[in-house]
């Protein structure tokens, strides 16, 4: 039996600098508390040796005054004792940037520069005046801050469906960017259907690199596979979509977050095993799972 890992699997550029950012800081010896906003990465493994480092992870500014040391009047703003808030990869909205900044926390901001890239376009050309569309899950955060950039009419299309119903004026310019993650085949399709249906869109394609990388891969090599295996946190966004991908081509895909999740069952006429990873999946745990299927078949 072949055992074929992709090679674009596991930790990206962008998650890969937010996470070393953090640990980074712990290193740094600095006196107050280290924060994430949100969970540095979708992984929990990671999360939890972060959080018994003294990491805590807050998910709204109210949650920030909640947290011990902090509501000390002794700390007031501009004083970097007081703490340090680690915005991860996804980014924020730009309301949660400005309360950021009143805390007078240390802000060290590792959104991935793919991501910031799409808030300077958004920004710039609802400026201009272009209503924008967003093509991804409109509950994301990533996207969640791109919209926070459009300055004026925005519009969220989570699926070619929608983009069918899309019903508003065709007499005005309309400028479309994507989630970083969001799956390269359906955003062509949406694109293709704005296009047939009359609007006029500038189209600026932002799906990352690294995703386009491992969807191409991950799709190439589950055709091929006759079991797949996904790896990648529940809640993660690239990593459900990698597993949508790879279900198309194989009919015996598993999406599991660790090895403890594998249930395999292989038969005799499996020749062929792939495996791909999400962009928070750690690499041990890549190994892990490459080693168990290895020895265990
Ligand atoms: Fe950045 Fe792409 Fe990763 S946008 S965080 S390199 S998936």
């Amino acid at each position: 039996m072949e055992v074929i890992v992709a090679e674009h699997a596991g930790f990206c550029f962008g998650v890969t600098k937010a996470v070393e950012t953090v640990y980074d800081q712990i290193g740094a010896g600095k006196t107050g508390n280290i924060y994430t906003y949100g969970p540095i990465i979708h992984n929990e493994t990671v999360v939890s040796d972060l959080e018994k480092k003294g990491v805590k992870v807050i998910n709204s500014i109210e949650d920030l005054k909640k947290s011990d040391n902090f509501s000390n009047s002794e700390h007031n703003s501009g004083d970097q004792s007081k703490g340090t808030i680690v915005i991860r990869s996804h980014g924020v909205t730009r309301d949660v940037q400005a309360a950021l900044e009143k805390t007078g926390l240390e802000i060290i901001d590792a959104t991935c520069p793919f991501v910031k890239r799409i808030h300077k376009v958004v920004d710039t050309e609802s400026s201009n005046g272009k209503r924008i569309i967003v093509v991804g899950s409109a509950n994301h955060p990533e996207v969640e801050g791109i919209v926070s950039y459009a300055n004026g009419p925005v519009y969220v299309i989570e699926s070619p469906e929608e983009a069918q119903k899309f019903s508003e004026k065709k007499d005005l310019d309309y400028t479309l960017v994507s989630q970083t993650t969001f799956n390269k085949k359906k955003f062509q399709e949406t694109v293709e259907i704005f296009k047939n249906n009359g609007y006029n869109i500038n189209v600026v394609n932002t799906i990352c690199n690294a995703t386009d990388e491992r969807q191409t891969e991950a799709e190439k090599i589950a055709a091929k596979a006759d079991v797949m295996i996904v790896i990648g946190g529940a809640s993660s966004s690239n990593s459900r979509k990698l597993y949508e991908i790879c279900s198309k081509e194989c009919d015996n895909t598993y999406f599991i977050q660790t090895l403890d999740d594998l249930h395999l069952d292989l038969h005799d006429d499996v020749k062929i095993v792939g495996i791909t990873a999400g962009a928070s999946t750690p690499k041990n745990i890549i190994e892990e799972v490459q080693n168990y299927v290895r020895t265990n078949f």
